[in-house]
């Protein structure tokens, strides 16, 4: 697995390719392919140096290799790169795809329980029988649990979706408590449907990427068109209701330039996106968190999507403060609470 290599390591084994790209050097003939080689655990740099040119096309459509090589550099910042001398594509059947694909580390039929009890505590039997109208068709249901909530950024992984959903679904809770005066019902619905566009947007079955249609429209245009079906199947569906569930779906993403097409013009809708942008945030901070751990450094490297490093000595610092306070035995609060 790719987190148990180390520096001087040898590669034999089979893993996906990611990110390739071919560079010419300027004598205009030699070509270096740069990769990634990855796994379910993780993913390292890759050279292959000096590609013969009759060989790049082929190179490029490989998925899955048998690659060997050893790891020969680690970089100041800790992360690993690869020198690699042979890649054959693997075989479809010698791969279980489960190797390759990143997943949750809750369980995600429990968390489909919890999902199904906040679908079962909505009272409003329209916005209940929308729900249900998706969560009662199993392969959805099974398309949903499975489905990453992004490639990059947060969650990126099997289940980060159902996982970010219900995490949106908590925050939506804690303000429906707050403000008294947005429709618990209506929110808690569209923090449930927010996204479901995802389960089109990617595909997951082997790697996780973009589908055709996912880069073509995104999943608020496709979580639309997948309410807007449902809709039509439910007799008497009030059609101011229906606006509203589509105008939140429009506007989750807050901004244009985020790619929502209208801005969030009701309470439920300004709400919401304000829960799912924590809740996107806060999950890729500790995303970086925990990619960066191995880091000698104080700061991560540049993150695109925040515009800025990461301060990474947070729990290193709050840590000694405590046990600071712990280990000073005069301190009067310490032998108060030792009573
Ligand atoms: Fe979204
Ligand atoms: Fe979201």
């Amino acid at each position: 697995m790719i987190t148990d290599l180390s520096l001087n390591s040898r590669i034999n084994d089979v893993f996906l390719l990611k990110n390739k790209e071919f560079k010419v050097r300027r004598d205009k003939k030699t070509i270096d392919m740069f990769f990634k080689i990855a796994d379910k655990t993780g993913e390292i740099e890759a050279i292959n140096w000096d590609v013969s040119m009759d060989k790049v096309d082929e190179l490029r459509s490989i998925q899955f290799a048998h690659i060997q090589g050893y790891i020969t550099r680690q970089k100041d910042d800790g992360s690993l790169q690869a020198t690699i001398s042979s890649i054959v594509k693997a075989a479809p059947l010698d791969l279980d795809y489960t190797d390759y694909l990143p997943q949750s580390k809750e369980n995600l039929d429990e968390l489909m329980k919890k999902l199904w009890l906040k679908i079962k505590s909505i009272e409003n039997s329209y916005l209940r029988t929308l729900l249900k109208a998706f969560f009662d068709d199993p392969q959805f249901a099974e398309k949903f649990k499975r489905a990453p909530a992004a490639t990059k950024v947060h969650q990126p992984y099997i289940g980060g979706l159902l996982e970010h959903t219900l995490s949106v679904v908590t925050i939506c809770e804690v303000i429906c408590n707050i403000y008294k005066e947005i429709d618990r019902d209506f929110l808690i619905t569209m923090a449930i449907l927010h996204d479901i566009g995802k389960v089109r947007e990617y595909a997951y079955d082997k790697v996780i990427e973009h589908t055709d249609e996912g880069k073509l429209l995104g999943h608020i245009a496709l979580g639309l068109e997948m309410i807007d079906q449902k809709i039509k199947n439910i007799k008497g569906f009030p059609q101011d209701l229906e606006l509203m569930v589509k105008h939140t779906i429009l506007s989750h993403h807050g901004h244009f330039e985020f790619g929502s097409p209208k801005l969030p013009s009701i309470l439920a809708a300004i709400a919401l996106h304000y829960a799912d942008e924590m809740e996107a945030k806060i999950s890729g901070f500790i995303n970086i968190k925990e990619e960066s751990k191995d880091f000698k450094e104080k700061w991560s490297k540049w993150v695109w999507w925040l515009e800025r490093p990461i301060y990474l000595d947070e729990e290193i610092i709050l840590k000694n403060k405590i046990e600071e306070i712990e280990g000073d035995k005069d301190d009067p609060f310490n032998s108060q609470g030792s009573n």
